[in-house]
């Protein structure tokens, strides 16, 4: 931890200002130490460098089972790919890198860390990662070298941060909330009024096949198994994915054919075309991991927005299968 984060963070219990203790020190980071509300005396520690105010032990258990899976996901596929940058700013649509500049923000549900990195390297003033899972441990050891970028272990719902940060944006992880609009709120309520916030979940539209024929199996089998069964078992379909995309999406959407508008679920697939064989074991992977996930239609997604007051709200659809959401806080 950077004693710099310190200036954003507050109890989580009582909003109470933190006092920092530190043990160790390695290089500009607080590997080890505490910090202690003065107001409630509640304690959490700072080990590996990040401060922990979840336990994963005491938390509900299907944020749990939610956050072993991910954790186990993230420490797994640690690849960094160079096509990250353009598929972030595909889900924080209208938002571009100069938006980051001099700008405090805070991200919901980091995992690995690619985009509090992209963040931080587009002139971010400091943008802090939260994500509930071990993917801190990922993200911590992707962003330790940049000044600007923190990474804490806490829950979206129980943020221990000051609403101090101008922009805010999660991308994949509402839907796997057990409550996506109390997580969505939760994350807006650190937003300073006239800062802006973006989210990116997954569509109800367009989604019946996923709802139908592949929740069932995600919710009764490839969730509840060990993750290291599920890396092997997962190679099938992401394989049949992996061949379609470079076989048939690819080409025919590279050429221009109008063969390729025909196909079945083509936005999302001839997007996802270019990535290569990890890429797409994770994203394949990913879909199978999580014991939770909503599928949200775009009347819904709306409904969040003015329950917030937002203004300017731009909602827009991606690759046919999600929502991209942005808009003022009040
Ligand atoms: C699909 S991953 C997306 C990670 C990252 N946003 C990205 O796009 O690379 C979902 C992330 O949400 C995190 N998550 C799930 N429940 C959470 C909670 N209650 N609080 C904070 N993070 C949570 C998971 O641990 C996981 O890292
Ligand atoms: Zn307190």
């Amino acid at each position: 931890m950077k004693e710099k984060l310190l200036s954003y963070l507050v109890c989580p219990s009582c909003n109470g200002a933190l006092d920092l203790s530190v043990e160790r020190v390695e290089q500009n980071e607080i590997m080890e130490g505490a910090l202690r509300c003065r107001d409630c005396a509640a304690s959490f520690p700072i080990s590996g460098g990040i401060p922990r105010f979840a336990d994963l032990a005491e938390v509900e258990s299907d944020k749990r089972a939610t956050a072993a899976g991910f954790g186990w996901q993230w420490q797994h596929f640690t690849q960094e790919d160079a096509r990250y940058a353009e598929q972030f700013l595909g889900w924080i649509t209208p938002v571009r890198p100069e938006f980051f500049r001099g700008k405090v923000v805070l991200e919901g549900g980091c995992g690995k860390g690619r985009h509090t990195q992209l963040a931080a390297g587009w002139g971010a003033e400091d943008v802090v990662g939260i994500d509930l899972s071990g993917a801190v441990e990922t993200a911590f050891a992707a962003t330790r070298s940049l000044p600007n970028a923190h990474i804490i272990q806490a829950d979206i719902y129980r943020l221990p941060l000051a609403r101090k940060f101008d922009y805010a944006f999660s991308v994949g992880v509402l839907h796997h909330l057990p409550d996506p609009r109390g997580g969505f709120l939760s994350l807006a309520s650190k937003v300073k009024p006239g800062g802006h916030i973006s989210a990116w979940i997954y569509g109800a539209e367009n989604n019946e096949w996923i709802t139908r024929f592949v929740n069932p199996v995600r919710e009764r089998i490839t969730s509840r198994m060990d993750q290291r069964v599920l890396l092997q078992l997962s190679k099938i379909p992401a394989a049949c994915v992996y061949l379609a995309t470079k076989l048939v999406y690819g080409p025919l959407n590279r050429n221009g054919s109008s063969l390729a508008q025909r196909l079945f679920y083509n936005d999302y697939l001839s997007a996802i075309a270019p990535f290569g064989w990890r890429e797409q074991h994770t994203i394949v992977f990913d879909h199978l991991v999580a014991p939770t996930a909503f599928y949200i239609s775009r009347g819904e997604f709306a409904d969040w927005w003015r329950e917030l007051g937002a203004s300017d709200v731009a909602i827009s659809w991606h690759n046919s299968n999600s929502w991209c959401g942005f808009g003022q806080v009040k």
